[in-house]
């Protein structure tokens, strides 16, 4: 099928990829002009495991197109997929203006049958906008051509984008027309083989689904991380509750590992965009501000560990951080609770010497060339000299260090850890000062 997509970002290089490589014929149209060349040259912009040979390949053997010329976008695929961002506004609502602006231009140079796929994140009645927006464009050129729109949220996550794609759990189609039913049985055909996937519903309910999908994941975090703070002022240890909770298999073991809070561009984003929803409604959504309201505060616990040990002023140390990205696989900082740490550092007059596998060009890109942040190019530089040891990311290379090694290159034997990598006993016999999160026998009682 002839397939165009709208948004070179995430969402829509991934699933462009994927659809490409199944045998789908897909064009790509981005307005940033320097993106759509590099695409073309195999340079891809962001990080993420798979999708580099995916896209070269597919790009290669002519079913990826890259371009920035909407027009022949709109000629090419009768299915025309939105992925552009919707950026939160200063109120923390969606802004939807380059959805609207694609919707538009669609609009503008349709001439057949089109069927419009919101993909984005958007909120609940956007749809219904796209729809307003496409019959006022065609009024305008006098044209009465046929479309639908269908919600079709996408449920991928980073680090694991092509395989959630090729393998998703389910695949959500709102709309209002058998006819688009069919259509997408067979663009999505390859990837609903064995058993089905496909879950139709109405518009509105489709679009609901997703934002349901990440507050109720955003709930199982904020939720342990609340369960950690009773914990460590309790004097219990969190990870010996979340075993003995995630066995149940009612509750289970995913999506409740206590941490220092959940970042990344669609959780933070996506709780405050349905509590402005509800908000505008009328609603005073109280579970879902109660979820924004302890992740906000669990960006603090490092710092405010740090602070406990060192005191409030925090000029002439230094600090070793091991991990700046919002989670392992990815290099992507957008709401990481690493920028809450190392804004805080700073503040208080600290420096700090990072190493991130992946996330050094972001964070250099993020904070530029300053005295106070020094990118280091191993885990092992990082801890050269440093006060102590703060570790923010999961990545896998973290999670059997040697700590002889650490004890001898840190000043003072002191591990911060935000996500729970080491046993507490050992870390102790070892000379070691360990905070962690939610282990209250091992920090709040000492
Ligand atoms: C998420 C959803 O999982 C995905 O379905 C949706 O389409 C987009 O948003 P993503 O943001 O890529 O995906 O990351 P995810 O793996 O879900 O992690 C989000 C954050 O939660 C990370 O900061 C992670 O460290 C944190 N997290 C996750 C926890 O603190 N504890 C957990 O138990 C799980």
């Amino acid at each position: 099928m002839k397939v165009t997509v709208f948004g070179i970002g995430y969402v829509g290089l991934v699933q462009a990829a994927v659809l490409a490589e199944v045998g789908h014929d897909v064009m790509c149209i981005d307005v940033d002009e320097k993106k759509v060349e590099n695409l073309k040259k195999g340079i891809i912009p962001i990080y993420e495991p798979g999708l580099t040979p995916l896209v070269t390949k597919n790009y290669e053997e002519g079913r990826l197109h890259f371009s920035t010329d909407a027009r022949s976008g709109v000629e090419h695929g009768q299915m025309q997929f939105i992925a552009v961002g919707t950026p939160p506004d200063e109120d923390g609502s969606a802004d939807l203006k380059y959805v609207t602006a694609v919707a538009r231009t669609i609009a503008q140079y349709m001439t057949d049958h089109k069927v419009v796929i919101d993909k984005s994140t958007v909120p609940v009645g956007t749809a219904d906008k796209v729809r307003t927006v496409m019959l006022e464009t065609l009024k305008q050129r006098d044209l009465d051509v046929p479309f639908d729109v269908v919600s079709n949220p996408e449920f991928l996550k980073e680090g694991a984008a092509v395989a959630d794609c090729m393998r998703p759990e389910r695949i959500v189609i709102g709309t209002d027309s058998e006819a688009v039913v069919d259509l997408l049985r067979e663009l999505y055909e390859p990837f609903n083989r064995n058993h089905d996937r496909m879950i139709m519903m109405d518009i509105r309910s489709a679009e609901l689904t997703k934002y349901a999908a990440n507050c109720m994941l955003a709930t199982k975090i904020s939720f342990m991380n609340e369960i950690s703070n009773l914990a460590e002022r309790l004097g219990a240890d969190v990870e010996k509750v979340r075993q003995g909770i995630g066995s149940d298999s009612r509750i289970g073991y995913h999506f409740i590992y206590p941490g220092c809070g959940y970042g990344g561009s669609c959780f933070p984003k996506d709780v405050q965009a349905l509590i402005r929803t509800a908000e505008h409604i009328g609603y005073a959504p109280r579970l879902l501000q109660a979820v924004e309201d302890v992740n906000e505060s669990q960006k603090y616990k490092l710092p405010e560990f740090v602070v406990r040990q060192y005191g409030e002023n925090l000029e002439g140390k230094t600090f070793a951080l091991w991990g700046l990205s919002f989670k392992p696989n990815t290099d992507d900082m957008r709401a990481a609770s690493s920028r809450v740490l190392l804004e805080e550092l700073w503040r208080r007059g600290a420096k700090v010497q990072a190493f991130d596998p992946e996330a050094m060009n972001e964070a250099q890109r993020i904070y530029g060339h300053r005295d106070e942040l020094m990118l280091m190019g191993t885990k092992e530089a990082a801890l050269h000299n440093a006060d102590a040891l703060i570790i923010c990311t999961e990545w896998q290379s973290f999670k059997a260090p040697d700590f002889v090694e650490i004890k001898n290159a840190l000043r003072d034997p002191v591990i911060f850890d935000g996500r729970n990598l080491y046993d507490p006993e050992r870390l102790e016999k070892r000379g070691f000062t360990y905070y962690a999160i939610g282990r209250g026998a091992s920090i709040a009682l000492s």
